[in-house]
């Protein structure tokens, strides 16, 4: 009886190649869920309190997102992996604000690109279900994209101007946007 529940749960009804790239997924949420919380914390080291704040956000939400798919394999009887790895071995920056704020947006392209291939992947084997799930996601992710854009127009306006900077600090520690999820 134990046996042949044991043996139903590890039968997905998700194809394979699904739950590897969902698990991919997680990778990359988790990712970039450190690695924002990582920001968060250098840019309240360098006196930027309220941008701290925005990146603190970025990370709940990023943190949310992988439970999304966490709990969606649940839901499928799928098993989800969950990372183990220095989160951070690779992401040793040096504190330049643009450029923090570029990669960001580096991230969360390489992070739609990636949303885009589980799509394609839903498409080829008719996974109709993944496929609605993920559009949360495309939508999320089309958010995202155009809010570190915005954020980065800012920024190159205002260049090393401080009083530039001290209105984009205290912009970004208004943001409430890890609540709406
Ligand atoms: Fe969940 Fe911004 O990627």
């Amino acid at each position: 009886m134990l046996k042949e529940k044991k043996e139903k749960k590890i039968t997905s009804v998700l194809h394979k190649e699904i739950v590897s790239l969902l698990n991919e997924q997680i990778w990359l949420e988790n990712h970039a869920s450190f690695y924002y919380l990582n920001l968060s914390i250098e840019f309240s080291n360098n006196g930027f309190n309220g941008i701290s704040t925005f990146f603190l956000n970025q990370s709940q939400e990023e943190r949310l997102h992988m439970t999304k798919i966490i709990t969606y394999l649940l839901e499928k009887d799928s098993i989800p992996v969950l990372p183990q790895y220095n989160f951070m071995e690779d992401d040793e920056e040096e504190f330049n604000i643009l450029s923090l704020f570029e990669n960001s947006l580096y991230n969360e392209k390489r992070i739609t690109t990636f949303l885009n291939k589980i799509i394609s992947k839903c498409k080829e084997v008719g996974d109709y279900t993944t496929e609605n799930f993920m559009q949360w996601f495309i939508i999320e992710q089309r958010e995202e994209e155009n809010k570190f854009k915005e954020i980065i127009d800012d920024l190159k306006i205002v260049g090393d101007d401080g009083s530039g900077l001290y209105n984009i600090n205290k912009e970004l520690g208004l943001d409430i946007s890890g609540e709406d999820n």
